[in-house]
């Protein structure tokens, strides 16, 4: 009998790490990773690999019983949230086990001086009445148009690709670059451009981390956008707490 099939929700450092160890260790497991398809050439994880979306709830319910998927696990970017959704509906029809894989959020700690916001709207509201004047926006490309509005800010954008075409900005310095980025470096970008605001959202990890220290340290406001809301399913943050709900979870015979 061919060992029983993982589902992967992935496209994130989680993702792939989960998929390296269960390449790695005698874990009696097939792997099947899902990508979004939303970035070209995509490194691609240990196991078998399929791309695009699955076309929603249902699309995904027909592939977990074509392919028989034992378990799943939604590994995707804490911020995808629509992926969560689609597959504890899915999971749930089709009696599969669901396990969201997710790193934990930032916290402020002391020094810091954050302000939570919803979505953008709120952030927007906040900058225009706060008195900011030089923002540095750490967001993706596809999340800076609300911002376009606040013509009096000096605006810094911080992008791993810059959109075509640019959103109409009265004042912007564009800054193409891929993390991650060091203390030193992110202290400089602060001092350079006089920034008084950051505004991010709350992605956790320690690859995008640095910009919050440096805050800290330079006294530099941090408006934080919260993850939005996920369905309640079994959570967990680590890969080796992954491997364990897999094993104590879900009979692999
Ligand atoms: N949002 C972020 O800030 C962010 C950051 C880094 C990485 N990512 C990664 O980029 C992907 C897309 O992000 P998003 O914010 O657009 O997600 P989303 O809003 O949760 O998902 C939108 C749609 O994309 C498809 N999809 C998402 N993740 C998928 C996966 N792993 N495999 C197959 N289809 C998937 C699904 O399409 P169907 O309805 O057709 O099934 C889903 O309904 C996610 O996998 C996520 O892990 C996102």
């Amino acid at each position: 009998m061919s060992a029983p099939l993982l589902l992967i929700l992935g496209g994130t450092t989680e993702g792939y790490a989960l998929a390296e160890a269960l390449a790695e260790c005698a874990a009696p497991w097939r792997v099947l990773n899902s990508l979004a398809g939303r970035t070209e050439n995509p490194r691609l994880p240990r196991g078998e690999t399929r791309i695009g979306g699955f076309g929603g709830v249902e699309g995904l319910c027909a592939l977990l019983g074509e392919r028989g998927v034992r378990a799943v696990i939604d590994a995707t970017h804490p911020f995808a949230s629509t992926m969560g959704w689609n597959a504890a509906v899915a999971c749930a029809s089709a009696g599969v086990p669901l396990l969201r894989l997710e790193r934990a959020p930032w916290r402020p700690q002391p020094g810091d001086n954050w302000v939570s916001v919803a979505d953008w709207g709120e952030a927007v509201a906040e900058l225009r009445q706060s008195g900011a004047r030089r923002v540095l926006l750490a967001l993706g490309r596809q999340e800076l148009a609300p911002f376009a509005v606040l013509d009096r800010i000096a605006f810094v954008i911080r992008l791993v690709s810059a959109p075509e075409p640019r959103p109409a900005f009265a004042q912007a310095d564009w800054i193409v670059d891929r993390g991650p980025f060091d203390l030193a470096a992110e202290r400089t970008l602060l001092d350079r451009y006089s920034i008084d605001t950051l505004v991010c959202k709350n992605s956790g990890g320690t690859a995008t981390s640095a910009k919050l220290e440096a805050a800290r340290e330079r006294g530099v406001r941090v408006l934080m956008r919260e993850r939005p809301a996920r369905p309640s399913t079994d959570t967990v943050s680590t890969v080796s707490e992954a491997l364990a709900w897999l094993a104590g979870h879900v009979s692999a015979a």
